[in-house]
């Protein structure tokens, strides 16, 4: 769609009405960088897990880079990612201090889910709050089994993890979630298990 002189001053007072008055809505993200960084053996080099962050917030080309590097498309139809039979069988959501949103790798951007700050809602350890990302991968039992989504999601955050560590930023995974109380919160499907956690953040 062409961007006219009226389309750019809405999209300009919603975003700034938004940002005055924190409401929030679907974000687009700035297209995904996919070439650079450090070497991949340097990445590797660096990784580990982190558990403490610093306050300071991610830009909004790190969430994007990030969350292509998790299960974006590196193909027209194929994700960064093996999954078996090719079913694609991943969510990712993501926690921001502004709501929790869904992942769309095709249109580039985060679907709101719920509105506010649910960070805690990502795992059940205390540092997971502080961190300003946290990714929830969420597989889908009509598609493939748990195991070969656990796999699927072990992919992922491992991309996620190094491009973490090529960025300079504090990344972990964890298993502990309160599945029950995010189960209800995302209005999950019996079909549908949450799989693993992550935070990003800049280190402290
Ligand atoms: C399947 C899995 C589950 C994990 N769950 C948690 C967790 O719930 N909380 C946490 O703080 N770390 C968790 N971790 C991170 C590990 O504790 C960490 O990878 C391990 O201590 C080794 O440290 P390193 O990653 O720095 O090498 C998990 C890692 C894996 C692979």
């Amino acid at each position: 769609m062409r961007m006219t002189a009226k389309n750019l001053i809405g999209t300009l007072v919603i975003v700034s009405l938004s940002a005055v008055y924190g409401i929030a809505q679907d974000i687009t993200l700035p297209n995904p960088q996919k070439t650079g960084g450090k070497p991949l053996v340097d990445a590797i080099s660096q990784r580990q897990t982190s558990r403490e962050f610093s306050s300071g917030d991610l830009d909004m080309q790190t969430v994007s880079d990030l969350l292509w590097a998790a299960y974006g498309f590196n193909r027209e139809d194929r994700r960064v990612i093996p999954t078996a039979l090719n079913k694609q069988e991943l969510s990712v959501y993501v926690f921001l201090k502004s709501g929790i949103y869904l992942y769309d790798a095709k249109d580039n951007k985060l679907l709101l889910k719920v509105a506010g700050d649910q960070r805690k809602l990502a795992g059940t350890q205390p540092f997971v709050p502080a961190a300003p990302l946290s990714l929830v991968y969420v597989g889908d039992t009509d598609k493939v089994d748990s195991g070969h989504s656990f796999f699927s999601s072990g992919c992922a955050s491992q991309n996620v993890s190094l491009v973490a560590a090529s960025k300079g930023l504090a990344c972990g995974v964890r298993a502990s979630i309160d599945h029950d109380a995010l189960s209800k919160a995302l209005k999950l499907t019996g079909k549908q298990v949450i799989l693993m956690g992550q935070s990003v953040g800049k280190p402290k």
